[in-house]
């Protein structure tokens, strides 16, 4: 794999500033974010008056933690622009998501917005190693969803080639990446795993494709998947992290050069690390919720946003940022299996270290009698594909997934290809335990 360390005066000055020249510029953010939310949004502003606080009671970055938290539902009860602090004339662009019930929510930007945004993207390609005059494929979905054109405006940011093909049409996908030899592909992981099937379809063999970095995110991924596609594709494979209602794609990035948790732009966002329950602020180091509060958006300002992502935050390395662990897991993924906390990126690794499986896998939840079962569905390596080697491979994983997060679970191992492939997040656990 190519060395794509930055190289002296390629980074911006901010990246790499001292701690207390980012703080003072968070702080001045933060004083303009809480005005401008308090003065223009009815929502933050019966919010703040709710809880008793106002903008003028913000001296420190500490003082952020008298202020009331937003969450979802808030976006569904204010829906559609009920949340803007613009006037919907004023917007360049909205995107929404489609939540799995109900409402979806909403989320718009300026046009002044949509050029930060570009610029954080633009930020983190080029913290993955891309740079001016690459060809960048983005595969993921263009529409109300923020990873297409979050990643499609970054790359023509910073200057490269888009090819903005989209998800889905898998065949067509390596085709043109054999014509056109992109660098980068942008994708959801599970997705590149559908792509990287494709190519050993095809007969084409993956480590010779142009490709030398992919940029993955919008779901959890594990380290050990990172290995694999970087051994399927000789290319580094970086994690980008984002969600709409802070931004879109680019709220943090891991540099190439390190791959050692995702640096957060913290010049337009401000972490912080709360008790999921509780709501208390947790030290930076500890682990839990993830909450943010834009510094710099306009039409949609976001104040302590409960992300439900797990994670803690370290500091700064190859950016002088502070990093975020790789999100494993949000609230919502825990399963409880009688009485043992499991996320799917922990199956993720069972499946990923037993070689006669493909990486491809899905987790039912169900009850009988009064136990609850997990059914781990996977699907044998071509290779491994007879009867007995299936039953080897079974086996193994159940035996991964007893020693290493103790409990006792069912694998079903399927013919190859018999998977459901993914063509952007993958949907990971389908819980059919009846609800009560
Ligand atoms: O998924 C934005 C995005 C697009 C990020 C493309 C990266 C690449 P939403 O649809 O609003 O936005 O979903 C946001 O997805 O709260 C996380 O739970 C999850 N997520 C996003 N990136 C990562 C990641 C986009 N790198 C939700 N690792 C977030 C783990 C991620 N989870």
């Amino acid at each position: 794999m190519k060395d794509l360390s930055p190289k002296p005066g390629e980074l911006e000055p901010i990246e790499t500033a001292s701690r207390d020249e980012i703080n003072s510029v968070q702080l001045e953010r933060m004083k303009w974010s809480l005005s401008h939310a308090y003065e223009n949004s009815p929502f933050y502003r019966k919010s703040f008056d709710d809880a008793g606080v106002h903008p003028d009671d913000f001296h420190s970055l500490s003082d952020l933690a008298k202020f009331p938290f937003t969450v979802k539902s808030d976006l569904r009860d204010n829906y559609p622009f009920g949340m803007f602090a613009v006037p919907r004339e004023k917007l360049a662009r909205v995107h929404a998501s489609s939540g799995t019930t109900g409402r979806p929510t909403v989320v718009g930007y300026t046009r002044k917005d949509i050029d930060t945004w570009a610029s954080v993207v633009a930020r983190s390609i080029r913290a993955s190693g891309g740079r001016a005059g690459d060809m960048v494929h983005v595969a993921y979905g263009y529409g109300l969803f923020t990873g297409g054109l979050g990643a499609h405006y970054g790359a023509e940011a910073l200057g490269c080639t888009v090819v903005p093909i989209s998800g889905g049409m898998t065949e067509r996908q390596v085709t043109l990446m054999q014509d056109f030899k992109p660098d980068i592909i942008m994708v959801t992981p599970s997705y590149m795993l559908s792509i990287l099937d494709e190519f050993r379809r095809a007969g084409v063999d993956p480590r010779d494709s142009s490709l030398k970095v992919g940029i993955f995110g919008a779901e959890p991924w594990t380290n050990a998947m990172r290995r694999e596609i970087e051994e399927a594709f000789d290319m580094h494979a970086v994690d980008i992290y984002g969600l709409s209602e802070v931004m879109g794609p680019g709220v943090a990035n891991e540099c190439v050069e390190t791959k050692d948790g995702l640096h957060i732009w913290e010049d337009h966002f401000y972490p912080e690390v709360i008790d999921p329950v509780t709501g208390e602020v947790l030290p930076d180091g500890e682990k839990g919720e993830l909450v943010f509060t834009s510094l710099t958006k306009e039409a949609f300002p976001i104040i302590r946003y409960r992300t439900r992502d797990l994670t803690r935050l370290l500091p700064g390395t190859a950016r002088s940022m502070r990093r975020m662990e790789k999100v494993t897991g949000r609230s919502d993924d825990m399963m409880i299996v009688r009485g043992v906390n499991v996320f799917p990126t922990q199956i993720e690794e069972q499946v990923l270290k037993c070689s006669g499986l493909s990486p491809h896998y899905r987790i039912e939840l169900v009850r009988e009698g009064r136990m609850d079962t997990m059914i781990i569905f996977t699907e044998a390596m071509p290779d491994a594909a007879s009867q007995d080697a299936r039953l080897n491979s079974a086996r193994e994983l159940a035996h991964h997934v007893k020693s290493v997060i103790g409990i006792s679970v069912k694998v079903n191992v399927l013919d190859p290809g018999a998977m459901e492939r993914s063509v952007g997040k993958a949907k990971r656990v389908d819980d059919k335990r009846p609800s009560s």
